[in-house]
């Protein structure tokens, strides 16, 4: 069995107990990260805990955590756990009241939980072996602060389980507008014409942490243009390829949208190009 962390001391996840008064458990009030680790070796992992302390501070759930304290944490339970291909799940929850009451509780400590799970080999940038993504396209109805890593994960799971209903590996989302957000567990983008193309950051997805390194390692070298701007709904269902980036996932080439081949109906050679790219520099992030 996996070993996690809970509060202050590590055990047998089967073992780790919160209450059920834990506002995590009750509201959805927490903040969480998923940091990707593969033979030992942490990906993003500064990137991953400035987003956690950065949405920590966006709920006013006071941390006195530092950096070093979280990287201890990861590398204690990669190390307990094998270090294998592993996801580590890091939450702080504003912790178990003696009652539900929705103001924030003053002298509650916070719940720090952390675990592993197994992910998938490093993926490699080649068409024959690479999963093809199929997505559904719905309505964003998540709420207005989709920037926040919440552990409130209800309207995406909704979202995730419209399109796994219907046989598809995600969902991608379009505003009011016919505008694209991002998928309910990833990040999106597009490919027209050689240009990579994203949503701008903003309160209407996440700033995921494989979008950043994606976007920064294909400027730093530079063969092919990315632009962060509004994407419609039209323009993406004309794309020559569409991806949908996590930590889990890395580059994820979408070949089917709402049961229409995107593009050729295969894998593009952009994102041959840009998976090769960010498998040779992710561990500089
Ligand atoms: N999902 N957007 C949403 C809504 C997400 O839940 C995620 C990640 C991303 C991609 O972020 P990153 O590149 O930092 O993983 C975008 C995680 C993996 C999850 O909930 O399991």
């Amino acid at each position: 069995m996996s070993i996690a962390f809970l509060n202050d001391s590590y055990m047998p996840i089967g073992e780790a107990k919160i209450s059920p008064l834990d506002r995590g458990f009750l509201f959805g009030d927490g903040i969480y990260e998923v940091i990707p680790s593969y033979e030992g070796k942490l990906l993003g992992f500064t990137g991953h805990i400035d987003r956690m302390l950065d949405g920590l501070a966006g709920i006013g759930l006071v941390l006195d955590w530092t950096h070093d304290q979280w990287k201890s944490l990861c590398q204690e339970l990669l190390t307990q756990n094998g270090n294998g291909n592993l996801g580590i799940y890091l939450q702080v929850s504003r912790g178990a009241d003696n009652k539900r009451y929705h103001a924030f509780p003053e002298a509650v400590a916070p719940t720090i939980f952390g675990f592993t799970f197994a992910i998938p080999s490093s993926p490699i940038a080649d068409r024959t072996a690479a999963k093809r993504y199929s997505v559904i396209t719905t309505q964003d109805l998540r709420w207005q602060r989709c920037h926040i890593k919440s552990t409130a994960l209800l309207g995406n799971v909704l979202h995730f389980q419209q399109g796994h209903e219907q046989g598809n590996d995600e969902a991608l989302l379009y505003n009011a507008n016919n505008e694209l957000t991002e998928a309910s567990s990833c990040n999106a983008f597009i490919v027209k014409d050689g240009v990579v193309i994203t949503p701008p950051l903003d309160n209407q997805l996440l700033p995921g942490i494989t979008r950043n390194m994606l976007i920064d390692i294909l400027r730093k070298d530079g063969s092919i243009p990315v632009e962060e701007r509004v994407v419609s709904m039209s323009e993406v269902h004309a794309a020559d390829e569409i991806w949908i980036t996590s930590s889990t996932k890395e580059v994820g080439a979408v070949t089917t949208i709402d049961g229409n081949p995107v593009g050729t109906g295969d894998i593009g050679d952009t994102w041959i190009k840009a998976q090769t790219l960010f498998s040779n520099h992710k561990y500089d992030y």
